[in-house]
């Protein structure tokens, strides 16, 4: 076979797959998403934030949302969006691919949309965060652990959510549908656009902390701190608190200067507090741990940084807790690496 022939050959083969389709046709066709691909082909703006070339994850709300996006606010299919629609739609899109065989992996991973930030989270792109669906996960303590995704809340999807503003959860209806650009995951729903702490936690309930910000004098300060991490204790865990409620115990309970969506949360990691205070991040089985206080409502995203509800008032002088198994910090310290590492370096210097 000439060189030439052989070429042709590979073309032929090459051309049907290098012509992938392109991200409208995709939504049309094996994404099952054709209102969305209306909806973005019906203005310029929404065409240039998705069909700019930089496109790599699309998260497309199936029919169902967009119709009901579409009867909200008497929004409608028309020439130009509001802006504030275009920012909407700006967050279903990110610039990286994001496969799901890596946004399932616990405990999920942040990504960042095209919506960017602005200085209150240092201009990056406002993140969404994935997580497993927590109710489909089964931990198998009998014999190895193995993680069984039940997917009770999406049967047919791959067992992945999204969180957003609030708090909000998205699921994954079908995903890495390939376009020429990257993948889409097909969503049952809307992101929620992050908001700030005070209209967050008026929204969600989270009435007794930001009583005691207000009657502290905190309310703007944890609202206006740029790219934090903030711990919201809950109600109950007011409730159960009898110790005295003040500006430095509330400064407690934020970490500036730290995106600590959950993801960042690393086992056995230390951060400084507001109030100069050190808390330590302990993992175990899958639970958060911030000194004391265990997190029990993750990623709860703000429109500067992050929130985690507590089911605790964070003590400083608390150690975190101790679990049988684990030696709290002990690999962090350079004293152990050495001690761990001393063997193999015994072992390769007679080797050379
Ligand atoms: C847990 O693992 C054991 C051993 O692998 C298996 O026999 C058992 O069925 C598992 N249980 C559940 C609930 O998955
Ligand atoms: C547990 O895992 C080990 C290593 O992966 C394997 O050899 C063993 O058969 C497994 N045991 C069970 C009960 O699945
Ligand atoms: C409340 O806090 C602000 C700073 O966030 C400060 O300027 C103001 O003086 C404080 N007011 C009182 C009454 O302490
Ligand atoms: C406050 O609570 C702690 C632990 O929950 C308890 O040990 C202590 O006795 C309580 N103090 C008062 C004054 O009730």
């Amino acid at each position: 076979m000439s060189p030439f022939t052989l070429f042709i050959l590979c073309l032929s083969v090459l051309i049907p797959f290098s012509g992938a389709v392109g991200l409208l046709e995709a939504l049309r066709t094996s994404a099952n998403a054709p209102r969305y691909a209306d909806l973005i082909e019906s203005d310029p703006a929404l065409s240039a934030i998705f069909l700019d070339g930089k496109t790599g994850t699309v998260f497309a709300p199936d029919d169902a949302a967009v119709e009901a996006y579409l009867e909200d606010a008497a929004r409608q299919l028309r020439p130009r969006q509001t802006a504030e629609e275009v920012r909407n739609n700006e967050f279903q899109a990110a610039e990286s691919r994001h496969d799901i065989a890596l946004l399932i992996n616990f405990p999920g991973k942040v990504i960042e949309t095209k919506w960017n930030g602005g200085l209150r989270i240092k201009g990056r792109g406002t993140p969404v965060v994935s997580e497993q669906d927590e109710e489909s996960v089964e931990d198998n303590d009998s014999g190895n652990r193995t993680l069984r995704i039940r997917q009770l809340t999406n049967p047919t999807g791959p067992g992945v959510r999204l969180v957003s503003g609030f708090g909000k959860q998205v699921n994954i209806r079908a995903g890495d549908i390939p376009f020429d650009g990257g993948l889409i995951h097909r969503v049952d729903s809307f992101f929620t656009v992050p908001q700030t702490l005070s209209s967050t936690a008026s929204q969600n309930g989270y009435s007794s902390f930001s009583d005691a910000l207000e009657g502290n004098n905190l309310t703007s300060a944890f609202n206006e701190a740029i790219l934090t991490t903030i711990f919201v204790p809950s109600n109950e865990a007011f409730a159960k608190f009898n110790g005295s409620i003040n500006p430095s115990l509330l400064s407690n309970h934020i970490i500036p200067d730290f995106g600590g969506y959950l993801p960042e949360l690393k086992d056995g990691a230390t951060h400084t507090t507001a109030d100069g205070k050190t808390l330590t991040i302990t993992i175990k089985d899958r639970s958060f741990y911030i000194n004391n206080a265990k997190i029990i409502q993750s990623n709860v995203i703000l429109d500067n940084g992050v929130a985690h509800v507590v089911d605790s008032i964070i003590s400083t002088a608390a150690p975190p807790p101790e679990f049988p198994g684990r030696a709290a910090g002990s690999y962090g310290s350079p004293i152990m690496l050495l001690t761990l590492l001393t063997p193999a370096l015994i072992f390769w210097a007679f080797a050379v």
